[in-house]
């Protein structure tokens, strides 16, 4: 048993540090295929015992289980005799024991080897444990992309730390994310916009809350154009103006984007997220000529009331709208032309859009107009769409005051974390950066933990609650485990056997997440680390409280590895969550 452990030990020293324990937990599976197949091999081929292999739910039925009822037919016999018979004739060594539980053969690893090989992979990888190539090549993500002149609304938020996840997640499995904030900052808003601010506007009250005025000066031109229809042609003519280069509407549309713009990064700091791209709807405007005399050449513009026109009958969707009667372009026609400077630009293995399910049909209809061009890598194109946030059950919206202010919910999150470390930590040094990491990470970690397509209701004591499943508990149990270490006089090491029991459900956890990252990964679905993370959490708690990990016996530190590793995957996975991880708190 030991000999075996050890040349597996080897084996992992060899590799180097992108080495990945997957292969390993594979090679657990193996070994189950291989002991079956050398009793089984007349009735069935490796790859079909392979998939019919189960990982039992609870730990009293072994790691792997064998159902035997496929079996029962060919061999004329109860699937429990089978199962018994499988036991008595199988090859047992590499396992702690075999048994049969009823249809089903159970395996029961060697829980020292295992625990062996997780602790040392995790010590030698460190950081890059769970590091894969599952693709490669630059994969652009469409995110935030709030409207200037407007705030930012939830929906933002979560688009913002959706792409921020997917991004950190796609760079452990070999893809290269560049994440593009496309701002809405064109449209026929801005004419509106600057009608409105030439009548009412004030200077000193945009440079003092650009927002907050600017949005007052939009609302009020929607209710006085009410009774004015004029405006609305002013606010045409304006629009035109600015579409034609018009050195004063440049000026302003500057300007109003650049006030904008201040404060989302202003958010987007608090968030610790970055971009690689600004490139919004008015950097496109130069990109459309092209796009619709593409369409034209290709026979695809209709004429529809005046206006222009992509027919999706065929797709079983309403038509693609690209130009207005009044020559103007749209929402469409300058996501059109993104995608195909995104692929022209990147060459891009795959395209993600993280929008919001209410633009579930407009993505659709994208896809098929860049299909209908002859465009085949429109296939690589995938909106990653989220539910909405929703207060009181109600759909949240600016105009009607129904809105959740970002910026206070951020800094009551954070004056809870400073009130709770000041009484619970008191002598800690970095209070306020700490207590920045707990607060933004409690809402991120909120946000990030329920399945993206879920829609939930916005509850700020929910949201700043630190018990339970939540980010603040993730980071608890982590700096926990980092105090036990920092108290510790011995070295953690991984190749000192550990038999405790208590251990194996934190072991068997630990083992999972490259897996975990993987299935992240391909679901584009950030709540599988979320949730995964608390699972860690609550199971190396569990532990905590059954077994003194600083007793001086031969043990001691092979359970420091396992504390060790503990801080190396929490930490890991807050981090794919765009959530710090304090090392005390
Ligand atoms: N600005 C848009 C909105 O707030 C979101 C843009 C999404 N991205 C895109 N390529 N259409 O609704």
């Amino acid at each position: 048993m030991v000999p075996r452990a050890l040349a597996r030990l080897f084996q992992l020293k060899g590799t180097g540090p992108f080495l990945n324990t997957r292969r390993n937990n594979m090679d657990y599976k193996q070994q189950v295929v291989t002991a079956l197949s050398a009793v089984l091999g007349a009735d069935l081929d490796a790859e079909t015992i392979s998939q019919l292999i189960e990982q039992p739910k609870s730990d009293d039925l072994g790691d792997y289980a064998f159902p035997t009822f496929a079996l029962a037919k060919v061999r004329r016999m109860a699937p429990p005799k089978i199962a018994a018979d499988i036991v008595a004739a199988i090859d047992q060594t590499d396992f702690d024991h075999v048994v049969a539980t009823g249809a089903y053969v159970n395996f029961f690893l060697d829980k020292v080897a295992f625990a062996q090989d997780t602790l040392t992979a995790i010590a030698e990888q460190g950081e890059h444990f769970g590091d894969a190539q599952a693709g490669s090549g630059n994969v652009p993500i469409d995110m935030s992309s709030p409207n200037i002149a407007k705030p930012m609304s939830m929906g933002h938020l979560r688009s913002t730390v959706i792409g921020n996840s997917l991004a950190k997640i796609l760079t452990k499995v070999g893809y290269t994310p560049i994440k593009i904030n496309y701002l809405g900052d064109w449209g026929t808003q801005f004419g509106k916009l600057i009608v409105a601010y030439k009548k009412w506007g004030s200077e000193a009250d945009v440079k003092a809350d650009p927002i907050k005025h600017l949005l007052e000066y939009y609302v009020r031109f929607h209710a006085e154009a009410e009774t004015q229809p004029e405006l609305d042609d002013e606010a045409r003519a304006w629009f035109k103006k600015l579409e034609d280069g018009d050195a004063e509407a440049t000026k302003l549309w500057e300007w109003f984007r650049g006030e904008s713009l201040k404060e989302f990064k202003r958010i987007y700091d608090v968030l610790g997220v970055d971009f690689d791209s600004y490139n919004g709807e008015a950097f496109m405007n130069d990109k459309m000529d092209p796009v619709i005399r593409e369409l034209q050449d290709k026979h695809l513009l209709k004429e529809s009331q005046g206006a222009e026109i992509v027919d999706l009958d065929a797709y079983g969707m309403n038509p693609a709208l690209i130009r207005k009667s009044d020559g103007a372009t749209l929402y469409m026609t300058r996501d059109l032309a993104a995608a195909i400077y995104r692929h022209d630009h990147y060459d891009f293995t795959q395209s993600l859009y993280v929008v919001g399910m209410e633009q579930k049909e407009h993505f659709a209809q994208l896809k098929a107009v860049l299909l209908e061009m002859g465009h085949e890598w429109a296939n690589d194109i995938h909106h990653i769409p989220f539910g909405l946030i929703t207060a009181n059950g109600k759909k949240l919206s600016t105009r009607k005051g129904n809105v959740i202010l970002l910026d206070k919910v951020l800094q009551e999150a954070v004056d809870l974390a400073k009130a709770q470390i000041a009484a619970k930590h008191p002598d800690l040094e970095n209070q306020d950066e700490v207590a920045q990491a707990v607060g933004v990470g409690a809402v991120v970690f909120h946000d990030l933990k329920s399945e993206r397509k879920d829609s939930f209701d916005f509850n700020l004591e929910e949201v700043v609650r630190f018990e339970g499943e939540t980010g603040p508990y993730v980071q608890y149990t982590n700096a926990r485990a980092h105090s036990i270490l920092t108290k510790a006089a011995v070295q953690p090491d991984a190749t000192v056997h550990l038999t405790d029991a208590n251990a194996w459900p934190v072991l068997k956890q630990l083992a999972a997440f490259p897996d975990i990252v993987l299935r992240a990964a391909t679901e584009y679905e950030p709540s599988v680390i979320a949730k995964y993370a608390l699972r860690l959490a609550k199971s190396f708690n569990q532990y905590y409280a059954h077994t003194k990990v600083l007793v001086d016996d031969e043990e001691l530190a092979g359970r420091l590895a396992l504390v060790q590793s503990v801080t190396v995957v929490l930490t890991a996975a807050l981090g794919l969550l765009g959530v710090k991880a304090p090392a005390a708190m």
